[in-house]
């Protein structure tokens, strides 16, 4: 088995540090590795960055809480912890995983190996909070030897809804702001009450060594282990303006690294 099958991995910080930019480069680097990857949009409320990012496509498949049951059946973790089911079955995912088979190809974009997921978006006022969302990025588990990567909102709210209980490592993307490296001291605070040994920070739109070295500096401080870095890459802001797919760049092999390192990590923390 590969290290990484069957793990589910946060990517979070604080807003615009690059959580989506990362979460598809992550996709593809880890499907040139012949993994299987469900990547999951777990953000409410940007309407599709990374639906474009990872796959290039502007149809956005139908919202999985549609698939769930809406809110009438999905609740807010906050309000009600109950775990996610089937619609019309009272199993939890956790203990009862479901099979790709099982959801029709209109909830998710299938791009290669990669099968891109929205959890579901805001869409009117005063429809509710995006709690529900939540569950679905904590309860999902799909049946078979996925990598899943779930891209949250920003900030920390993902942890005071509990998203953390099920996940096996949490990237935290850090780009060159102070808010960045609280935003990253924060999440390590909080980890540690789910247990989570896997949290490490990447830096991201490094353009000169000094910023470098002065976030590896205040990160230490904070206690903040640091897997790799990517830097300022002009693909990627272009693939984001134009709302395309990134392609093969700089930042990629980069991503590719960080990918190896985490592998690495996974196999040591076995022994
Ligand atoms: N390494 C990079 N080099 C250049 N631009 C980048 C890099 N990473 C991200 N960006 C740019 O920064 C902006 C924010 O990136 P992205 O949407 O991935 O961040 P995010 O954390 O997902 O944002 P949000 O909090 O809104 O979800 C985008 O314009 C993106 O193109
Ligand atoms: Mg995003």
């Amino acid at each position: 088995m590969n290290t990484l099958e069957n793990k589910r991995i946060i990517i979070c910080g604080k807003g615009g540090s690059g959580k989506s930019s990362f979460a598809s480069m992550m996709g593809k680097a880890l499907c040139s590795k012949n993994y299987s990857v469900i990547l999951v949009d777990g953000d409410a409320s940007n309407p599709g960055g990374l639906l474009r990012l990872a796959t290039g496509s502007k149809d956005a498949p139908i919202p999985l809480i549609e698939f769930f049951g809406g809110r009438e059946k999905v609740t807010c973790p906050t309000d009600d912890p109950a775990p996610l089911t089937r619609l019309f079955d009272s199993v939890p995912l956790i203990e009862q995983p479901i099979d790709l088979s099982e959801i029709p190809d209109k909830y998710y974009i299938a791009k290669e190996n990669l099968f891109l997921f929205q959890v579901g978006k805001i869409q009117t006022s005063c429809e509710g909070c995006d709690g529900p969302m939540s569950k679905i990025n904590r309860d999902l588990f799909i049946k078979g030897n996925y990598v899943t990567l779930i891209d949250v909102e920003a900030g920390i709210e993902h942890f005071g809804r509990g998203v953390e209980e099920n996940v096996d490592a949490i990237i935290i993307m850090v780009d060159p702001t102070f808010e960045s490296l609280d935003v990253a001291e924060q999440v390590i605070n909080l980890s540690k009450l789910f247990e989570i040994e896997q949290v490490w920070a990447v830096l991201n739109k490094i353009d000169s060594e000094e910023s470098e070295s002065f976030m590896m500096k205040e990160l230490k401080k904070r206690n903040v282990l640091v897997i790799g870095k990517i830097n300022l890459d002009k693909n990627i802001s272009k693939a984001g303006l134009e709302g395309k797919q990134i392609g093969e760049c700089e930042a990629l092999k980069q991503t590719e690294l960080i990918v190896k390192k985490l592998e690495s990590v996974f196999s040591l923390s076995w022994n």
